[in-house]
């Protein structure tokens, strides 16, 4: 493949066919905005707010030569050649332009694990197609909860924008589901080691399950991410989780909107440093640290984690920490997990408003357990500590009126230092109760009651 040097200028232009020739225009150094067909996007401007991550925003050197990715246009034909082509030819110092207007078939599984500074400028639509036996066959295959996706996204000082469309074609899936929940969905976002990255400015819509897998990752930003996808059929769109953290510290997630029907964000086992804010959710199950502690023999830790100046609506919970109890094995019957180790440990959830959501707060470390009894008896050995709620406004739903909020810890020996301030949330009909199990009642300035209407 012949690249084409202009002057002293490090730029070059390169069309992305693959084994082709160069097939546009020159253009001038570096990475001019250009018009029309050629507009190259600007790097999103992001700032941290309200609070600022431990890490800077990644802001890598600016790029040098520019690739637009070529498209069969029909359509129907697989795109993927042409995108693999694009992102080898610019890696490493290039800026990748999938045009406005235009609709790239994405019909194959992609490794981008070996992308290197290089920004993606996503102006167009990706739309992977509905070939479900296909992606069943071939998505990646992730090692935590059957997790598969449609691509692996992963290296260094990545950028990814556009204002552009991921679309996971997930009706069909969403149909399949329902006639067989042992199908393996894809993620639309699959990340395995992305580092000193930010994805922006992008609009996700019907994933066939989570949108945004975030693994083995460190120091990511994802800023302005739109997401939307409903079911048109009566088979719902199932956990469709705005993200899920996993393996990986220093991520911040802000400024986006997320319409969905599963956590708006999920802190799964290792994840540190994660910031959140500047969220609105709206039919999700809130905010989430866990499910942890379900698999025995794993230690799970969650911590270092901020949230705050999210909106939640129409939600099952707004700030929700799910812990599994103590699962001896003459228990296997009646426990369906459960006895795994770890810890969460300094969580904050600081200012969110809520309307209409079940229970503003959700603290268990009895998930999964129907009997209280044997929650108790058998406390978690996975541990909750240095928990801080403040700044909740809002109003409830009616579903567990008059509580707002259930606080419920296995035992005061493997959970304290559970803090509720500021919680001016009632219920429709006005009450303000919150179940309390195993508190210090003094850290918590709400109500207790001795009632868990919310219990599992
Ligand atoms: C994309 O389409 C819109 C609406 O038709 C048009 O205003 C815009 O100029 C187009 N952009 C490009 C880059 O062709
Ligand atoms: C990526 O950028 C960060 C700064 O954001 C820098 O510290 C790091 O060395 C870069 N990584 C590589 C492999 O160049
Ligand atoms: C993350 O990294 C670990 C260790 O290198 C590896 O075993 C695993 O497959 C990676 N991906 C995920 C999704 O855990
Ligand atoms: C993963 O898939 C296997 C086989 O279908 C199933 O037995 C197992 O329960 C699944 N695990 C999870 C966590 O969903
Ligand atoms: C989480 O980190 C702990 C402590 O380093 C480790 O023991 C455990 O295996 C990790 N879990 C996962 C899923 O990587
Ligand atoms: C809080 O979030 C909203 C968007 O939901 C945003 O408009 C506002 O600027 C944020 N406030 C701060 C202080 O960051
Ligand atoms: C608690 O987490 C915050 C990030 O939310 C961090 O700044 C702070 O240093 C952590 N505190 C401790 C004691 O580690
Ligand atoms: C809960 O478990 C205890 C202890 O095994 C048992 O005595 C009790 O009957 C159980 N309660 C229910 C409702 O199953
Ligand atoms: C709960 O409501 C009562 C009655 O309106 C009020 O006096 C009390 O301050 C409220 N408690 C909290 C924690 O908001």
């Amino acid at each position: 493949m012949k690249f084409l040097t202009i002057l002293s200028v490090l730029a070059f232009v390169a069309s992305a066919l693959p084994g082709g020739h160069d097939s546009e225009g020159t253009a001038n150094a570096p990475c001019k905005p250009g018009t029309g067909k050629d507009h190259v996007s600007p790097r999103p401007h992001i700032v941290p707010s309200p609070k600022h991550p431990r890490l800077p925003v990644p802001n890598p050197p600016k790029r040098t030569r520019v690739c637009h990715v070529e498209t069969h246009g029909d359509g129907v034909t697989d795109d993927s050649a042409f995108v693999l082509a694009a992102f080898h030819k610019c890696n490493r110092g290039g800026h990748v332009v999938f045009r406005a207007n235009t609709t790239y078939i994405i019909g194959t599984a992609m490794d981008w694990t070996f992308l290197s500074h290089i920004d993606i400028d996503i102006q167009g639509t990706l739309k992977f197609t509905d070939d479900t036996d296909y992606w069943q066959a071939n998505s990646f295959r992730f090692v935590y909860q059957n997790v598969t996706t449609f691509f692996k996204l992963g290296g260094d000082n990545v950028s990814i924008y556009g204002g552009g469309t991921l679309d996971g074609s997930g009706q069909a899936w969403y149909d399949l589901y329902a006639a067989d929940i042992y199908i393996l969905r894809p993620v639309l976002i699959g990340i395995d080691g992305l580092r000193d990255s930010v994805i922006a400015d992008l609009n996700l819509r019907y994933s066939p399950m989570y949108y945004t897998f975030v693994a083995n990752a460190s120091n990511v930003v994802f800023d302005g991410i739109s997401i939307i996808g409903a079911s048109t059929s009566t088979h719902v769109a199932k956990n469709t989780d705005g993200w899920d953290t996993y393996r990986s510290a220093d991520i911040t997630i802000q400024n986006s909107v997320v319409v969905n029907g599963d956590d708006c964000v999920s802190f799964k086992p290792n994840s540190t440093h994660v910031l959140v804010q500047s969220l609105s959710c709206t039919g999700s199950h809130g905010i989430s640290v866990g499910s942890l502690g379900q698999y025995v023999g794993a230690y799970d830790i969650v911590e270092h984690v901020w949230v705050g100046n999210v909106s939640m609506h129409d939600a099952s919970d707004g700030a929700r920490i799910k812990v599994w109890p103590n699962a001896p094995s003459a228990m296997s019957g009646d426990l369906q997990g459960g006895g795994g180790d770890g810890r969460v440990d300094n969580v904050t959830y600081d200012g969110m408003r809520i309307d209409n959501v079940d229970y503003a707060i959700e603290i268990t470390q009895c998930y999964g357990q129907k009997n209280l009894t044997l929650c108790t008896a058998y406390p978690s050995p996975l541990t909750i500590s240095n928990i801080v709620f403040r700044n909740f406004q809002g109003t409830t739903s009616t579903h567990y009126a008059p509580e707002i909020a259930a606080f419920a810890c296995s035992s005061t020996a493997v959970c304290g230092n559970i803090y509720a301030s500021a919680i001016d949330v009632q219920s429709p009909g006005g009450g303000n109760l919150s179940y309390c199990l195993n508190q210090v009642e003094a850290n918590l300035d709400v109500t207790c009651t001795d009632t868990w209407l919310g219990f599992n």
